[in-house]
């Protein structure tokens, strides 16, 4: 089988060092060994979240267990939420906590708009919430918000802060002590570069707290952050067997990252975007988001005539790259390009030779080239400062 470049939004490239984990003999989730390894994530996860002081947790789901486990914990039935929706995963948020009757204020942006500070500023003046829910990236429209500055407004209101990093974190700058969030969940597929399947948050005490003392029980098993907490704390205290094979994967995952550096990978990660955007802005391409708010780990565009699919079609079949194409409504409208992990300047020069070629043959005028032209002072920045192979 040959292998495909994944430049979409999550799961991502996953190196050796993480393949080779998944590829060994099964362990026991009631081993020593395995206890070792969880409670080595724990420590990564903190080290990833920049934090001492938090509560790190991992659990086997997908990034929506994550954000159900998030509501479910910490709001109760007729609590009022105050849910930024700037795209279809900051909707989600309003799907989850109307399920578990929270009394729910949805505020929309326009698609492609980050959350507008005065506006939720407004908001929070006008009522009392308990919490406020934001998405960091939008991996949808491919936005990124100003979570620092919401998360603090939220603070300021006496309302947590729920911030979904699913799109951010590893791969775009957060510092979960200093910068006063209450709860950031986050999962294992996207810039963490491990495989998919496992849910990944950081809670404060004051989160704790809200939890502990709640007048309505928590009603939930499998996704109640008071029962998992006893595992978090002891990794023998058996609750539902985990995923132990994704979590040796992820241990490895971790450490590369930890190896790299977070503020690294960081820098990394904004070189990489910019290369993209720079290159694709030469193609002459709409963005979906709006300046100054486009993610350094996922950009979109709009295709000419909703030729997203023909696009994705060529991308794969000619070059062997797989990029994403719009959510829902946007299907066929919208390009998304998911530029995480272990992705190196080589991997990025190719991809943006392929798009000029693809969009050349879907009608516009390109200048075969000019993108890496102008993305060639990000490359040489990245290829500096990319992990050495041990030749
Ligand atoms: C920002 C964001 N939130 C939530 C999710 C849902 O995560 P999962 O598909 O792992 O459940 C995604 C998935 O792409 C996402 O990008």
């Amino acid at each position: 089988m040959v292998q495909e470049l994944l430049l979409i939004p999550g799961p991502t490239n996953l190196s050796q060092r993480v393949l080779n984990a998944l590829n060994q003999p099964q362990v026991s989730h009631m081993s020593p060994e395995f206890y070792e390894a969880f409670e080595e994530c724990l420590k990564l996860i903190k080290y990833v979240y920049r934090s001492e002081k938090g509560h790190p947790y991992l659990l086997s789901g997908s990034g929506s267990l994550a954000m159900e486990a998030a509501i479910v914990s910490l709001i109760e039935p007729k609590d009022k939420v105050l849910v930024l929706d700037t795209g279809h995963f900051g909707f989600r948020f309003s799907t989850i906590a109307e399920a578990h009757d929270a009394d729910v204020h949805l505020e929309t942006f326009e698609f492609g708009k980050h959350a507008n500070i005065g506006r939720v500023k407004e908001l929070l003046e006008k009522d009392s919430f308990k919490a406020v829910c934001i998405t960091h990236v939008e991996t949808s429209s491919t936005i990124v918000n100003p979570i620092k500055e919401l998360a603090q407004l939220a603070r300021k209101y006496g309302a947590l802060s729920i911030i979904d990093s699913i799109c951010g974190l590893g791969g775009i700058e957060l510092n979960f002590d200093e910068e006063g969030y209450d709860l950031v969940l986050s999962c294992s597929q996207k810039c963490l570069a491990a495989p998919p399947g496992l849910a990944i948050l950081c809670l404060t005490d004051k989160a704790l707290e809200v939890m502990q003392n709640r007048k309505v029980p928590i009603r939930s098993y499998y996704a109640n952050l008071l029962k998992w907490k006893k595992v978090m704390d002891e990794p023998s205290y058996y609750l539902a067997t985990p995923a132990v094979n994704l979590i040796l994967a992820l241990r490895e995952a971790l450490l590369e990252i930890k190896e790299e550096g977070i503020e690294k990978r960081w820098e990394r990660h904004k070189l990489i975007g910019e290369s993209f955007r720079a290159g694709l802005e030469s193609m002459g391409v709409e963005f979906v988001a709006e300046e100054n708010y486009r993610a350094d780990t996922v950009t979109g565009f709009y295709t000419r005539d909703e030729k997203a699919q023909e696009i994705q079609a060529m991308m794969r079949k000619r070059f062997r790259i797989h990029i994403a194409k719009g959510l829902y409504e946007n299907k066929n409208k919208i390009i998304r390009i998911g530029h995480f992990g272990n992705l190196w300047s080589r991997d990025i020069a190719s991809t943006l030779s392929a798009l000029e070629i693809t969009l050349k043959a879907f009608g516009r005028d390109i200048k075969l080239g000019e993108a890496n032209r102008v993305a060639q002072p990000y490359l040489e920045k990245l290829s500096l400062m990319e992990p050495p192979l041990p030749i």
